[in-house]
């Protein structure tokens, strides 16, 4: 490592920008030889323990063991009460040292720092900066997520938008999306055009997928593609003829998911409105008497917490199979929304019953991270609405924002490549767009306000009708059915 770099370059600079006690010690520093900066630091009047501490670790830098140091200073950071500032000079401190010899060390330690910051403070606009600054200039997390794109994606396809279901928090219900289905020819193409290989297949969009009566076939055709090993799609469960999903199994589907909010009538009457609980409890029943593999996901929001721990109990009764809990998003019903405390008890109650479950196997999927900054399916999925166009992700089933990209039509590998899609990226990596607002999916968005629904996300300006993206189609704004 360069300590000189350290010392008197980007550090000095960057942490005069940010840290007027720090300007203070450096002047110190400045003014003397590095041996009196033990004198410096001990001038200053009125800084906290953990400040003072992290500056003295600042300037042990230049002369001691350098990890050790970087690790005390971290581990005062995090002192009592934490200080998110103090974690942030950190971080970009370590950025400002990072040479290629202490790459990876340096680079994680910086990492944990700016996470640390936003986890004391997720609003702390400067918190936000540091870490959209680490993903796109040190961790070039465009290049990344492109190449990522490439490397075996995960693709969700919409196969329907029909429903017999109102769920309270669903976009279907709350945007009151057409029903079409998606036909058997835009499925081949789409898949045709797809990859060589992706890492999966989910088979759900919008819609309850069994509606669409050539599911099986279109399962059969992915598979038949060789183009991944693992196709899934979600259901309500509420099937009266099971034989659907097991022709879905006979053709290759790998494992099926079902939602669950609630086994309470009532409850889930709150949640999904339409629900037949001793439906699906029948379709548990069998998928575990048959050996099909199955998981259920479980949204866990206002209308169902307090009911969760019981529902989980009866699961448990059910038979042995995977239970995903996850947190519900704002997708325009607000009232659904969970405080801290009751994310904190949803997660609790998870925790307990999988200490207490005999058969259930259970996870609990928090997005409330730093870690889920690239995360965004957005940026490495690829999501295909009814129509066979390509939407940014399974939360917006909104083909406008890419401007009615038809993968029916155009070669993923295309897309992937074009002008469009690096564009694309690189404004997401650099701001989260209006229309992930409210998102938990990403640890950006949930500083916003409103829902993605709400978006004012507009197309941006550097794809306009000049855009050299030739396959870029437009058609009209509604919806085409397909079928
Ligand atoms: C849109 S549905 C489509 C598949 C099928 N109709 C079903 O309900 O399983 C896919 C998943 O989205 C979940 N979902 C719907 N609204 C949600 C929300 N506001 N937050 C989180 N998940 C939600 C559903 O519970 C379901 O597990
Ligand atoms: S969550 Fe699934 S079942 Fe409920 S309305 Fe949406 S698509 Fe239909
Ligand atoms: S953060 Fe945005 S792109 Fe990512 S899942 Fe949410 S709405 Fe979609």
């Amino acid at each position: 490592m360069d300590l000189n770099q350290m010392k008197y370059g980007g550090l000095l600079l960057r942490m005069q920008a940010a840290d007027s006690d720090a300007e203070r010690v450096l002047q110190a520093i400045r003014a003397g030889s590095l041996d009196d900066v033990g004198q410096a630091l001990s001038t200053l009047e009125g800084l906290g323990s953990a400040r003072m501490a992290y500056l003295r670790g600042l300037s042990s830098l230049a002369t001691g063991d350098i990890m050790s140091a970087l690790n005390g200073m971290i581990t005062y950071c995090a002192g009592d009460p934490p200080d998110p500032q103090a974690f942030h000079n950190l971080g970009l401190a370590l950025e400002a040292g990072y040479d290629q010899s202490q790459a990876k060390n340096l680079l994680d330690m910086a990492f944990t720092c700016h996470n640390a910051a936003w986890k004391k403070d997720p609003a702390w606009p400067l918190a936000n900066d540091a870490l959209r600054d680490f993903h796109r200039d040190r961790l070039n997390a465009t290049d990344r997520l492109l190449k990522k794109m490439a490397e075996q994606p995960r693709v969700v396809l919409e196969p329907t938008t029909y429903c017999h279901l109102k769920c309270q928090g669903c976009t279907r219900t709350i945007e009151d999306t057409p029903s079409m289905h998606m036909s058997l020819d835009v499925f081949r193409r789409v898949i045709d055009h797809l990859p060589a290989r992706v890492s999966d297949i989910v088979m759900h969009g919008l819609g309850e997928p069994t509606l669409n009566k050539q599911l099986p076939e279109m399962i059969r055709y992915a598979r038949d593609s060789g183009k991944t090993d693992v196709i899934s799609f979600s259901t309500t469960g509420m099937t009266k003829d099971f034989s659907v999903y097991e022709r879905c199994f006979d053709s290759g589907l790998s494992y099926l998911r079902m939602s669950v909010d609630s086994l309470d009538p009532d409850i889930a009457e709150i949640c999904r409105k339409g629900s037949n609980v001793e439906q699906m409890e029948t379709t548990i029943r069998k998928m575990v008497a048959r050996g099909l593999s199955l998981e259920i996901v479980m949204v866990v929001s206002s209308f169902n917490l307090d009911d969760m721990e019981k529902t989980l109990a009866r699961l448990d009764e059910l038979g042995k199979f995977k239970v995903r809990g996850m947190l519900y998003l704002d997708k325009g019903v607000s009232a659904g929304n969970l405080d801290e405390a009751g994310i904190q008890r949803a997660n609790q109650v998870f925790q307990d019953m999988k200490a207490k479950a005999r058969q259930i196997d259970l996870t609990w999927l928090n997005h409330h991270s730093p870690s889920t900054y690239e995360l965004c399916s957005s940026v490495s999925d690829i999501t295909v609405d009814v129509g066979g166009y390509l939407t940014p992700c399974c939360h917006v089933y909104d083909r406008s924002i890419h401007g009615y990209l038809s993968l029916a039509d155009h070669d993923f590998e295309e897309i992937r490549e074009s002008d469009y899609m690096k564009k694309f990226v690189a404004q997401y990596v650099d701001q989260a767009p209006d229309f992930c607002g409210g998102c938990l999916a990403n640890c950006r968005s949930t500083q916003r306000n409103g829902y993605p629904g709400q978006r004012s996300f507009k197309v941006p300006v550097w794809f306009n009708a000049s855009s050299p993206v030739h396959f870029v189609e437009r058609h009209n704004a509604s919806r085409d059915a397909t079928d």
